[in-house]
């Protein structure tokens, strides 16, 4: 019997790159008890908080971000990369474990002052979520929490968002 989420996380060696060890969690989100379990963990720091909107990055934070953000009763925001939304945007570039890239989101999509929590899947170097913090925080978002399924302790994402201000929620490492 399954008892925590790592128990439904696999890892593939080598991809997308050689030397990449790369945390699967399709096999989490197909399981309905470990889908289930990895939603109510995610919320569990934030019972009784107050949330305007729930910011995903692409890709697997789309997936928990609309989950969660149906539990909060909040609104939901993709992050989505370079050239992918429809409406007007603002852009952050940043670093990759693997490459580099551009991330974006409509210009209209949070209001100054919004309380906003930010989900994604995976916490490596910190990269991508720097990038989202700076686009919300530039919309003037308030970011209550970043919470993640797992935490790459190794990759220095935690220090790097804290150093930033942000209290960071993590499932797993
Ligand atoms: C993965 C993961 C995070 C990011 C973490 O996404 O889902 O968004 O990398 O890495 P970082 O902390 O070093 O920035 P990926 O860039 O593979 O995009 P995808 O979900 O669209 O495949
Ligand atoms: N994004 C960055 N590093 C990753 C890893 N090791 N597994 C899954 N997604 C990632």
């Amino acid at each position: 019997m399954k008892k925590d989420v790592r128990d439904y996380i696999r890892t593939i060696a080598d991809f997308p790159h050689e030397g990449i060890l790369f945390r699967d969690v399709t096999t989490l989100f197909a399981d309905p008890r470990g889908f289930r379990m990895a939603i109510d963990q995610l919320l569990h720091p934030y019972a009784g908080v107050r949330f305007d909107k729930v910011v995903g990055l692409e890709a697997r934070g789309f997936i928990l971000g609309g989950a969660v953000a149906h539990q909060l009763s909040a609104g939901f925001v993709p992050i989505r990369k370079k050239g992918k939304l429809p409406g007007t945007v603002i852009s952050q570039e940043y670093k990759l474990e693997y490459g580099e890239a551009i991330v974006e989101i409509h210009d209209d999509a949070i209001k100054p002052g919004e309380r906003v929590l930010v989900v994604d899947d995976l916490l490596a170097t910190g990269g991508t979520a720097e990038a989202g913090i700076k686009l919300i925080e530039r919309l003037g978002g308030q970011i209550i929490g970043c919470a993640f399924i797992i935490d790459l302790p190794d990759l220095g994402g935690r220090r790097r968002l804290e150093a930033l201000g942000m209290e960071v929620h993590a499932l797993c490492a």
